[in-house]
């Protein structure tokens, strides 16, 4: 063994580093290393050459308040001197304070947390919890959705290609079809389809045996990785009276959604429908720690006062996520983030159709809040999709990694080289409109690359 005090960390060395000694996430091994990032501020990161770029993608949609808050740094800090971490048997002061302040900003009675360190983790709760709760087995969830890494949350992400590769465990899934109007399975049109993608959730939960084997399902409000679907108005209301008839729990994975994205403090409230569990990570503490949650209803939380609880681990609600999530939180009500994007999300919906109109292979656009997506097409009549949905991960001639190489040639980073056709732009909720317009400028030049694959 070297002598771990000298390992050599030349540019050079940490590249070579990175392809022999380390796993990347959902791809092939690479054979060159990622570019290098060595400091961040606000909506922009550096790299090691020293040049500058635009996050338009908050770095998987985390950080909701920009990068390097001073606010958050102090915080972090100050906790740290104090107390890093102790036995979650033991109370500290920022969990149970971060617990109350989960319970304020939540919708109807959603009260109870159980904190974790990740979005996957915080859905493995909450399908641990269902079937607690409920003593059944089966999970609905909707094709092409992303829940998470891990066994079970990687079994409901169905549609997903991430999820292809992996051996079904932990769970007896039923997919059904998302309210992705733009491609409806089944063929209707909105709204004289009378949201027939609901009353199939009403059908497929009676022939799987109804309220007594059906636990409960699990969905993403706003779909995104696969696609930014926006669900009609009446859907979730819809959707909580079949959930009622037959005691299935509804499930929202607020992991991506959560704390502002979509122009309110979660999805879920564009709707007014009160999930039974709601999940949340990413922005809780706007990436500055680790962290997960999974919020249940006071009904669901005062059952396992007389049912044990079968769910933990070491780190449940460690001290330093807490205390740095409490100063995000309140972050958010100061600067009134939540606000901001709300409205600067109208002004980048309204720039990124004007990109439609201009480029043969944008055949949709839509979003919610900073949350919009372009969908990529290879002919807008047809609407034949850019990549084959089968074609999606494979590395070659993935027209859509084309656009995220320009875009970062360009000087930005958006949400590219996700497993749809669609590029989504989703920016720190501290961005401006002239950055918004900085952005969008970027985007249309780099579409130019999608365009040269598309019938014009
Ligand atoms: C909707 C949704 N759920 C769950 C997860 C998993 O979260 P994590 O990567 O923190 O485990 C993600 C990650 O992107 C997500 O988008």
């Amino acid at each position: 063994m070297i002598d771990l005090k000298s390992i050599p960390v030349t540019k050079e060395d940490l590249d070579r580093y990175e392809v022999e000694n380390l796993f990347h996430s959902w791809s092939y091994q690479p054979a060159k290393s990622p570019m290098r990032v060595v400091s961040t501020k606000g909506t922009r990161f550096t790299n090691e050459e020293g040049r500058t770029f635009l996050d338009f993608s908050s770095c998987f949609v985390s950080h909701n308040i920009g990068h390097q808050d001073p606010r958050v740094l102090d915080a972090l800090t100050e906790q740290a001197k104090k107390l890093c971490s102790f036995a979650p048997n033991f109370s500290t002061r920022p969990r149970a304070t971060l617990a109350k302040m989960v319970a304020e900003i939540t919708p109807g009675d959603l009260s109870r947390t159980f904190f974790c360190l990740s979005g996957t983790e915080a859905n493995e709760a909450a399908i641990k919890i269902c079937h607690q709760y409920t003593g059944r087995r089966k999970i609905i969830s909707r094709y092409s959705s992303y829940h998470g890494g891990t066994s079970t949350s990687m079994t409901l992400s169905s549609g997903d290609p991430r999820s292809w590769a992996q051996v079904p465990g932990g769970v007896e899934r039923l997919s059904v079809p998302l309210p992705y109007c733009y491609r409806c399975m089944f063929g209707q049109k909105y709204p004289e389809c009378d949201l027939r993608c609901v009353t199939y959730i009403d059908q497929v939960i009676e022939l799987e045996g109804g309220g007594d084997k059906v636990a409960g399902i699990l969905f993403e409000p706003v779909t995104g990785a696969n696609g930014i679907i926006v669900p009609p108005a009446e859907y979730f209301p819809r959707l909580r009276e079949i959930c009622d008839k037959w005691g299935v729990l509804m499930i929202a994975d607020e992991v991506m959604t959560g704390f502002g994205r979509t122009g309110k403090w979660f999805a879920m409230d564009h709707w007014n429908v009160v999930p039974d569990i709601m999940t949340m990570a990413k922005g809780i503490t706007a990436a500055y720690m680790p962290m997960g949650a999974t919020v249940v209803r006071k009904h669901i939380g005062d059952r396992f006062k007389e049912q044990f609880f079968s769910h933990g681990a070491t780190y449940a609600g460690h001290a330093l996520a807490c205390a740095t999530a409490i100063r995000v939180v309140r972050i958010y009500q100061e600067d009134n983030l939540i606000e901001n994007a709300a409205k600067m999300g109208k002004y980048l919906l309204e720039k990124a159709l004007e990109l439609k109109d201009k480029h043969p292979s944008v055949g949709d656009v839509r979003g919610l809040g900073l949350f919009v997506g372009l969908e990529l097409v290879k002919n807008k009549k047809t609407r034949e999709p850019l990549i084959p949905v089968a074609a999606k991960i494979r590395p070659e001639s993935n027209p859509k990694v084309e656009v995220g190489k320009r875009l970062v040639e360009l000087g930005m980073i958006a949400m590219a080289a996700n497993p749809s056709n669609i590029v989504a732009m989703a920016p720190p909720l501290i961005i401006t409109k002239g950055e918004i317009d900085e952005g969008i400028g970027i985007m249309d030049k780099a579409l130019e690359v999608a365009d040269a694959h598309a019938e014009k």
